[in-house]
């Protein structure tokens, strides 16, 4: 039987190093098959270190997204071309914005990206919100709000093309496919504070196109199943968005790194225990 551990948005750089050696010292004890991690583990200056403590410290596959946070204080240009660089000398990091398709059982295969929130749900144009990504993030600040939704955009349908490129894929060989993802790609997915976000939020929680390519690829395969897994919004909880299509959103707290899960593929059937 193989098992998965998930955590997400473990934000590191809020935590301390006993913490981040608790966290390792569970995983190891654990012994998964593999960590799925969905996103946000440090900031753009630390994220490199703690990539490599993690390579280091676990013996297992780490296979891995980048959340929004992960660019904070540097830019997405310059963070990517680092972990590029990084995963082609580690040991077990696998970072899956760069990787097509893991098959990590007879019958489930994994994918994922980053993702990003693309501006798409909600009213982008009555909404007052400045997320700290459009100061913190090279190629978002400094911009017009016209001007940061086409670059919202371009990295949603980045993340999109993406998934309908690697889930068709997967599926071919896999009746179930497990995604990875940083940001939920569904508005009845993105919780903030207990409730679906509101018009004012959603533009810049939910990454639209990614849920649009995903709800019509499964449409095409209904004898197949998709689980999507999730973080960003810090409020956990799962929808059944199609009969064939499942997310779930990762809850954590700032400071406490916790894992999510652990996914137990026996055969062909994958449940969620812990
Ligand atoms: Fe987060
Ligand atoms: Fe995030």
């Amino acid at each position: 039987m193989v098992r998965l551990a998930w955590a997400t948005d473990l934000h590191f750089e809020f935590t301390t190093v006993d913490a981040v050696v608790k966290f390792c010292e569970r995983m190891i004890a654990l012994a998964p098959d593999g960590l799925l991690l969905t996103g946000d583990l440090a900031q753009a200056p630390s994220l490199e270190r703690y990539l490599r403590a993690l390579d280091r410290a676990l013996p297992m596959p780490i296979y891995f997204v980048l959340g929004n946070h992960d660019f904070y204080h540097g830019s997405i240009g310059t963070v990517r071309g680092q972990v590029e660089a990084l995963v082609a000398q580690a040991a077990h990091l696998v970072w899956m914005s760069r990787t097509d398709v893991v098959s990590v059982g007879p019958n489930t295969a994994l994918i994922g990206h980053d993702g990003w929130a693309d501006g798409r749900c909600g009213d982008y144009t009555a909404s007052r919100v400045l997320v700290k990504d459009y100061r913190l993030i090279g190629e978002l600040t400094g911009l017009t709000s016209e001007g940061r939704r086409a670059v919202l955009g371009a990295l949603g349908d980045e993340a999109a093309a993406h998934f309908a490129r690697v889930l068709p894929k997967a599926l071919s060989r896999h009746r179930r496919v497990i995604a990875l993802t940083h940001v939920p790609p569904f508005p009845e997915t993105t919780w903030y504070q207990g409730r679906i976000a509101d018009p004012e939020w959603l533009p810049h929680f939910c990454a639209r196109a990614v849920g649009d390519v995903m709800v019509g690829i499964m449409e095409a395969h209904p004898d197949h199943e998709l689980l999507v897994l999730c973080g960003h919004t810090h409020t956990g909880g799962a929808v059944q968005v199609t009969p064939n299509l499942r997310v779930v959103v990762g809850s954590a707290e700032y400071g406490r790194p916790e894992l999510q899960d652990v996914l137990e593929l026996r055969g062909d059937e994958e449940t969620a225990a812990g």
